[in-house]
């Protein structure tokens, strides 16, 4: 008689052979790593512990009942990742097509509710084609748990996707409730429904690359953060990413060792911002000479490139850095621009890391589709998010900050804890051009040289405010600082506000604006 202990490792062989040689080797010929290939690049060697690796379906519709497979097509658990503990789900898309029914729903549900119980990351790995049909409705209750979980978690939990395949319908949604998307190029579609639907419904056609790749959800729709050339370099960065975060909301972010670079006083500071008030420059080269190592990991460069946001260590703290960037669409905030900002500021108030805002905007977006597409709504989640967050939030403003864009990014109002200014900045309500013509209008005209006039008001009202002492002089600027000292004034103005505590009123939860 077989011992009872050799039985055991039969159907641990069996059961982690997943679908088998047949299922794995239909996702190498699609360049795809299998479910538990994934895991061992996420977590920490030898540190998974496998939970439910014998669940299977119930259902015996539509010929379930011969396609039983252990582990219902989805590796569930928890590992470690750098030393932390995280709670991860890896979908097999080589069985079922990683669809989810109702006993793989119940898999993910149970690691939502141990991440949440320990107060440790999510990590989802997804490779699906949504919910399994043959089970109907009992697929479809099993999202709606799935979406509910993701929600409860949001803000207690980090909660990462990563699309590894062609993910459909609820394969999507929970990704896109989730805080950051990671994609592989030529590997990652997600779209909610695909190219044989949209052209029975609409007409169109569309390849799946076109609808729903890394390409289009990076830099058009703005679903993707994160976006990798092949497997090994996703979960390389995805590990990048958690180690800057704290494992709840409850927790400090994990702090790094000292770095030695860049110097207190660095001169490469002070050729990075063109004199001309016009000139394009790239906002992360200021940033990159002022935070350790230079190491800066920045989410969603591709989308609404007009803002940088990312993640980076002052003296081996953890920040959220925001930076408008001149080099792409002069730095104006716009819809998406907006939308982007916005997001990142709740994440970094919601798991406390202090926000440090490079300040080079010129307001927002004029224009008749900025308005029609409804900027006063987007722009004003900026103000929502900022006025809403009470971790350290500084500023320094680096050149142009005006109207609107100066009151989100940099104002005293909104409970900016330290407002700091180049020498270079420029505080108004708009810029000089635009200020003098409005202002000035009547004596421009009535001048017998009207253009002369115009460029001497101009020239007035820039002396006036375009400059950071007039605002400083009103308390509205805490220091005008040397370029070359940015990185000892953010560490001090870290270390004023690393204690800070601030309320909000008790109350249900805000209504953003969406
Ligand atoms: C059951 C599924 C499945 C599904 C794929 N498979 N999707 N089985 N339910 N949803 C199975 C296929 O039958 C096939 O089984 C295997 O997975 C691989 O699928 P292929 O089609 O051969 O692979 P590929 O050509 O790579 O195409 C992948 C795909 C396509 C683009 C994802 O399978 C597809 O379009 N699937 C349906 C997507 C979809 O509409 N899902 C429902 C969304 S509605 P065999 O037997 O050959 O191995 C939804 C509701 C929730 O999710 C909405 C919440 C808001």
């Amino acid at each position: 008689m077989q011992r009872p202990v050799d039985d055991l490792h039969g159907r641990l062989e069996a059961a982690q052979a997943q679908g088998g040689e047949a299922a794995k080797e239909r996702q190498r010929k699609q360049g795809k790593l299998t479910a538990r290939e994934r895991l061992d690049l996420l977590l920490d060697p030898g540190t998974f512990s496998e939970i439910g690796l014998f669940v299977e379906t119930r259902s015996s519709d539509f010929g379930m009942a011969e396609r039983r497979i252990p582990g219902d097509g989805v590796v569930t658990g928890s590992g470690l990742v750098g030393g932390q503990l995280v709670f991860t789900v890896s979908q097999d898309f080589g069985t079922l097509g990683g669809s989810l029914g109702e006993m793989h729903a119940a898999k993910i549900v149970k690691t939502q509710e141990l991440a949440m119980k320990a107060g440790a990351p999510m990590v989802q790995i997804l490779d699906s084609g949504g919910a399994r049909i043959q089970e109907g409705v009992l697929s479809l209750h099993g999202y709606a748990q799935i979406f509910q979980r993701n929600t409860m978690a949001s803000g207690v939990i980090p909660q990462i996707s990563v699309i590894l395949g062609p993910c459909a319908g609820g394969a999507v949604y929970s990704p896109a409730i989730t805080d950051f998307v990671f994609m592989v190029e030529g590997l990652s579609k997600m779209f909610i429904t695909g190219p044989d639907v949209i052209k029975a419904v609409t007409g169109e056609e569309v390849t799946f690359e076109e609808l729903g790749g890394a390409a289009v959800h990076s830099g058009t729709s703005g679903n993707a953060h994160f976006v990798a050339t092949d497997e090994r370099e996703c979960f390389a960065t995805v590990r990048k990413l958690l180690s800057f975060l704290p494992a709840n909301n409850l927790d400090d972010p994990p702090l790094a060792e000292q770095s030695d670079w860049p110097p207190d006083e660095n001169p490469a500071l002070d050729e990075i911002v063109p004199t001309g008030a016009n000139q394009p420059y790239d906002v992360r080269d200021l940033i990159q000479n002022i935070f350790d190592y230079g190491d800066f990991l920045e989410v969603q460069p591709a989308f609404a490139a007009n803002i940088v946001t990312g993640f980076a260590r002052l003296a081996g703290r953890p920040v959220g850095v925001v930076g408008n960037q001149p080099a792409y669409l002069a730095g104006v905030l716009d819809i998406n621009s907006s939308d982007k900002l916005a997001r990142f500021v709740r994440f970094c108030d919601a798991f406390n890391l202090p926000i440090v805002n490079f300040v080079d905007v010129p307001g927002y977006l004029p224009g008749v589709q900025q308005e029609y597409g409804g900027v006063i709504r987007h722009g004003a989640k900026v103000l929502f998010a900022y006025s809403e967050a009470t971790v350290p939030k500084v500023a320094i403003i680096v050149r142009k900050s005006y109207g609107g864009a100066y009151i989100a990014m940099s104002g005293f109002g909104l409970g900016y804890d330290r407002v700091m200014a180049y020498p270079t900045a420029e505080i108004a309500v708009m810029g000089p051009d635009g200020a003098a013509n409005i202002i000035f209008r009547r004596e421009i005209e009535a001048a017998s040289d009207p253009e002369a006039t115009r460029k001497e008001k101009i020239e007035e009202y820039r002396e006036k405010f375009a400059t950071p002492y007039t605002a400083a002089g009103q308390g509205l600027v805490d220091a005008v600082i040397d370029p070359k000292l940015t990185r000892p004034e953010l560490i001090r103005a870290l270390e004023m506000t690393s204690r800070k505590r601030e309320t909000r009123p008790e109350k249900k939860h805000g209504n953003i604006p969406l």
